[in-house]
């Protein structure tokens, strides 16, 4: 019996599908994911783009941000995940300071990504001033989806996670940053955490797909973290955040029964045992 999602693509997922998706005005779906069993749920649902979020470092890592993660800790996860998939494009992010200082550091690690991990294509956080540095990556054959708004590598800078781009100037300067990324090469644009209407401007302005997280419905396609939509993080609940299940109660509960069999002497019983 097959164990595809009723959304499954009969296809693998290219950075050529999402491009032509937004052409269709086919809405895309994206999700993170950190480890083979996941991804290989979530693939298997049909999700059409697999993201190996930095945010590991908070939901598999326990760090308060996404600075400490490094090139080992993003090839380990992202390989893992790459064994559980079969059709989505999985992307993977470069942590920070694996691409800020050269254009030259930003390829080896584009590189290594692609032939340690097997990702697909890479993401990369930042406008104007990481513009080079995506032309070069792409020039090398590396696909590269860009990474706007709430920024969360340069969480120091900010002091915040709150919503960016409300005033009239970084709104501005935002819109302006996309389209130069477009220029450069990227294939696709993450906005995170800005008003509706500025996603639905950058939307309109550039022929690449936007993918939103905290930016209305105006984008080309949604991201969520899969920790967060499963419920499994109780503490997090940002307004965007629309939870499709309580896992952390779900896991409460078995562990619990789990527990209370092993101390009763319930489990294992007579059919779970060998004779
Ligand atoms: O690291 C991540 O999970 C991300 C998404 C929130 C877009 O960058």
């Amino acid at each position: 019996m097959s164990t595809e999602g009723k959304n499954s693509r009969p296809d693998k997922v290219t950075t050529q599908t999402v491009v032509d998706m937004k052409q269709s005005r086919e809405k895309i779906s994206m999700l993170t994911a950190y480890d083979f069993t996941m991804a290989g749920i979530i693939d298997s649902a049909g999700v059409d783009v697999i993201l190996v979020g930095d945010s590991a470092s908070n939901v598999m890592a326990g760090f308060d941000t996404t600075v400490p993660m490094t090139m080992d800790h993003m090839i380990y996860h992202t390989s893992c995940v790459v064994r559980g998939v079969k059709k989505a494009l999985v992307i993977a992010d470069l942590p920070f300071m694996s691409y800020q200082v050269t254009a030259k550091e930003a390829l080896i690690s584009a590189g290594r990504m692609m032939k340690e991990a097997g990702a697909h294509a890479i993401k990369l956080e930042g406008g104007k001033s990481i513009t080079a540095t995506v032309q070069r990556i792409v020039d090398a054959g590396i696909p590269v989806m860009g990474h706007l708004g709430l920024t969360p590598q340069s969480i120091y800078k900010f002091g915040t996670y709150k919503v960016r781009a409300k005033e009239e100037r970084e709104a501005e300067e935002l819109l302006r940053d996309a389209k130069l990324l477009e220029e450069a090469g990227v294939f696709s644009i993450v906005l995170e955490k800005i008003p509706s209407e500025l996603a639905k401007k950058v939307t309109e302005s550039v022929a690449v797909p936007t993918i939103g997280i905290g930016a209305g419905p105006h984008c080309d396609g949604q991201v969520l973290v899969l920790h967060d939509m499963l419920g499994l993080n109780k503490d997090f609940s940002p307004r965007f955040l629309r939870r499709y299940a309580d896992l952390h109660s779900s896991m409460t509960e078995a562990v619990g029964n789990y527990i209370k069999d092993v101390k009763s002497g319930d489990f294992p019983n007579e059919s779970e045992q060998y004779n």
